[in-house]
């Protein structure tokens, strides 16, 4: 497993605190940044992240952002992103299980690092159901290929 992790401005303590998460589970990550003192824009670290998870760079993503939200908006316009915006147990448990999301955002304004990291943790080590999930998952794949092409 393999993961790309990046943040804008608003993300970065969560940011930190994921990235010792991960050397604590020893699963091997890239940091996109940011290294900011300032404001940035979100997409320049969503996108990248996104691709590296869509061309098969890394295995997974993992955002955060002020709230989450332009991290995940941005990340799921990436041909093959699923990414979930995920701020409660059940949701990081049940997206991995259901829509085998390939990204999680997070706001960094909305939860605080031991929530964080435990959401990380459980969405990390839950696998995909398949099955009905795969049936649905390949429907919104579907779809998309067909705007794209
Ligand atoms: C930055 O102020 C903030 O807009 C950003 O971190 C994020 O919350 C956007 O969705």
């Amino acid at each position: 497993m393999k993961v790309a992790i990046a943040s804008d401005h608003g993300g970065i303590n969560i940011r930190k605190e994921i990235i010792s998460l991960l050397e604590e589970m020893k699963i091997e990550y890239v940091d996109l940044g940011c290294e900011c003192d300032g404001a940035v824009d979100y997409p320049d670290y969503a996108i990248p992240v996104a691709e590296m998870v869509a061309n098969g760079e890394v295995d997974r993503g993992i955002l955060i952002c002020g709230t989450g939200i332009g991290m995940s908006i941005a990340a799921n316009k990436v041909q093959g992103i699923r990414c979930a915006l995920v701020h409660d147990m059940f949701s990081a448990k049940v997206t991995r299980e259901h829509n085998n999301s390939n990204i999680l955002a997070m706001g960094e304004r909305v939860i605080g690092p031991g929530l964080a990291r435990s959401i990380v943790e459980t969405w990390l080590t839950t696998s995909f159901e398949g099955g009905r999930h795969e049936t649905r998952v390949n429907k919104v794949s579907s779809y998309e290929a067909k705007v794209i092409y």
